[in-house]
């Protein structure tokens, strides 16, 4: 009788144990930003999936070849140069930037590389049939799934924050980013955004662009 019991518990035990470490390696570890590279994680949240509260977008879903090109259009002032006032969110990232050195950039861009690609949360409702229509010109660079197209300096759209987009779409539309004489891919941005004319163009696409995944 007893010795049956204490078998019963020591099944129970090896079960108990069986749990907890299935548990525990469920539970995916947290790929941390490398040292010097906290303040990033600070705006745009842990691995790096945005936070709207700042303004800051998701980097996770973005390509390195596109987080370098735009770490270095602020730098070199392409994007929110200093002593403008168009783009006061864009500003914000002028310090961050300036402070990176080659040796961080691409510390950055290994970092961007571990972290898991997480789509962010959808925010916007717009028509999306009507989204869909408007799309088709913007899949000619971003791809039908917005999956971006590096030959063409495209980046991803899919699974970046809703409300990121449309502001940058309203920032190449009033010439807050992409009209700095040099600025070429953002000039090609400037010239794309004419078609979306009705006021509400800007919520359509990008309701349609929520609804891609590639
Ligand atoms: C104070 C908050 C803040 C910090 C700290 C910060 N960012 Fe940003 N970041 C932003 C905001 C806000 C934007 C959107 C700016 C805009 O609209 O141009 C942005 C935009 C970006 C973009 C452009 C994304 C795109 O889709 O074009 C990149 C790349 C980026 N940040 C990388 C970084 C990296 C790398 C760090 C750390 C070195 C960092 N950021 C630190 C707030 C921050
Ligand atoms: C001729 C090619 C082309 C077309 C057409 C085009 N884009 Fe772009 N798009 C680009 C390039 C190149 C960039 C990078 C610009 C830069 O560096 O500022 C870009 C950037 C963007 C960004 C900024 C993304 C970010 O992470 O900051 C958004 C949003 C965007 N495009 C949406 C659209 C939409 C919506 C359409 C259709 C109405 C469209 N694009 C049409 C080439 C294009």
């Amino acid at each position: 009788m007893q010795r049956t019991h204490r078998r019963a518990s020591t099944c129970w035990l090896a079960y108990l144990s069986a749990i907890l470490s299935s548990t525990a390696s469920a539970v995916p570890e947290i790929v941390a930003a490398p040292e010097g590279l906290r303040q990033c994680v600070v705006c745009h949240g842990v691995e790096l999936t945005g936070n709207r509260s700042v303004d800051a977008p998701n980097l996770s879903v973005l390509s390195t070849w596109y987080i370098e090109r735009q770490l270095l259009n602020y730098k070199r002032g392409l994007r929110a140069p200093h002593g403008s006032t168009d783009d006061l969110i864009g500003r914000e990232m002028q310090p961050m930037a300036a402070a990176l050195d080659d040796e961080s950039i691409v510390s950055v861009l290994a970092f961007a590389e571990r972290v898991p690609e997480r789509a962010a949360l959808v925010t916007m409702m717009g028509d999306v049939a009507r989204g869909a229509k408007l799309y088709t010109s913007c899949a000619a660079c971003h791809g039908v799934n917005g999956e971006g197209n590096q030959s063409l300096s495209a980046p991803r759209l899919s699974g970046q924050s809703d409300w990121y987009l449309a502001r940058q779409l309203e920032n190449y539309q009033t010439g807050a980013r992409g009209a700095e004489p040099g600025d070429i891919w953002g000039a090609q941005m400037r010239a794309s955004v004419a078609m979306l004319s009705d006021e509400d163009d800007i919520d359509h696409v990008v309701s349609y662009i929520n609804s891609l995944s590639p």
